[in-house]
């Protein structure tokens, strides 16, 4: 078990907490997450008595412990529209509930995480100003990586802007380990094909059930749905079958675009230029698009399994959970707790544990210089 104290806030099911742990040297001793199943699932692989995962929100988070680091990626879609800067807006807030607890946990460094566009908000700049002269993190120093998971060995380009703030010293830029056209050591990208067919956990193209086993677990006196191990979030969805001839004419790589007009729904045929990812098809020899929290639905983008070849078998149908998961790095050590909508969404909103494990390594280079 590693030694430095991590505590993870906005937690998800822990995405970000099982990369650092894998890194070795840290160990969880808290987490905040206000969806009750997720704070299940959180709980289920790093707090198994429950006693340090604090289901509620992060404004009600009082009995702060004592941490090395502090990581958290606030959701996304909190991040107000540009230009607007109203101290009393609740998103706000959640940004500065964020530094509240860095400075209460006595952390030597932190790790914020979000998506790409987040170094482009007024949060992003609030966040830097927090940690220079006068500010309230001010004896902390930021430094600010775009990291695509897929350099990492994840078998997903997801685009992360990840913030290291440090007390003790600078980091170096996580070294990266895979490429698309690698040269030297490094790797090329995990491809779908490589992660579905040749990884630790084989996901047959073939899935006929629909729902996860009957199961439901205490959860601090609640009852959430589970523990689901990964392959029993192998699960599709019951399509028409308009849908399925639909999904039948997209070839890797294509979407909605290639539809014969007869198939289009009319709204497309009147807005022919809208997002050309809808009823996308993965590529086996490529890795995943970003997987976002409605992955199981073909209509939200480039989410059909790549299986489909001229005259073989096609797979028509969208990502399972289970596929999904493993897109976003987790393995079958990962047990999950909730509906087919929350798993969603917890896989969807996690940091890919890979991308995880490469900031953990710098920042525990750090932490052991001192
Ligand atoms: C982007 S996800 C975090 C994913 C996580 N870092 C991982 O790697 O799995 C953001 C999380 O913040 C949680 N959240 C949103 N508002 C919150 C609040 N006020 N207090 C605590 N958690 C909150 C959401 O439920 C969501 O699970």
């Amino acid at each position: 078990m590693g030694h430095f104290k991590l505590l993870d806030v906005f937690a998800g099911c822990g995405g970000m907490t099982r990369g650092f742990l894998d890194d070795g040297e840290f160990v969880s001793v808290g987490a905040v997450e206000v969806d009750r199943s997720a704070a299940a699932t959180y709980a289920a692989n790093f707090d198994p008595t429950g006693g340090h995962t604090f289901a509620g929100d992060i404004a009600d988070y009082t009995n702060v412990p004592r941490a090395d680091l502090v990581i958290g990626g606030p959701p996304c879609q909190g991040f107000s529209a540009l230009g607007k800067r109203d101290p009393e807006d609740v998103r706000n807030q959640l940004w500065r509930e964020f530094v509240r607890v860095v400075r209460e946990s006595d952390a030597r460094m932190f790790v914020f995480e979000n998506v790409d566009r987040f170094a482009k908000t007024p949060e992003f700049e609030l966040l830097r100003t927090a940690a220079s002269n006068g500010g309230e993190l001010a004896d902390f120093r930021t430094q600010v990586f775009r990291l695509n998971a897929a350099d990492f060995g994840t078998p997903q380009k997801r685009i992360r802007t990840i913030i290291i703030g440090s007390r003790i010293g600078p980091v170096v830029e996580p070294p990266v380990t895979h490429a698309k056209n690698p040269i030297g050591d490094v790797l090329r990208w995990v491809s779908l094909r490589d992660a579905f067919l040749a990884g630790p956990v084989v996901l047959e193209p073939g899935v006929r059930d629909e729902w996860f086993p009957e199961s439901t677990a205490d959860f601090q006196n609640f009852q959430v749905p589970g523990p689901f191990k990964l392959r029993d979030l192998h699960v599709t969805r019951r399509y028409d079958l308009t849908s399925e001839i639909r999904y039948a004419h997209i070839a890797p790589g294509k979407s909605r675009l290639q539809l014969p007009v007869e198939l289009q729904y009319p709204c497309w045929r009147k807005n022919p230029a809208g997002a050309s990812d809808v009823l996308g098809r993965l590529r086996w020899d490529q890795p995943a698009v970003t997987i976002r929290t409605e992955f199981f639905k073909p209509e939200k983008g480039r989410f059909l399994h790549p299986q489909w070849e001229n005259g073989g078998e096609q797979v028509n149908r969208a990502l399972t959970h289970a596929e999904a998961a493993v897109v976003q790095g987790f393995d079958e050590r990962h047990v999950w707790h909730g509906t087919k909508a929350e798993i969603a969404r917890q896989i969807g909103n996690a940091v890919p544990p890979p991308l995880a494990r490469a900031v953990a390594g710098v920042v525990a280079d750090r932490l052991q210089a001192g």
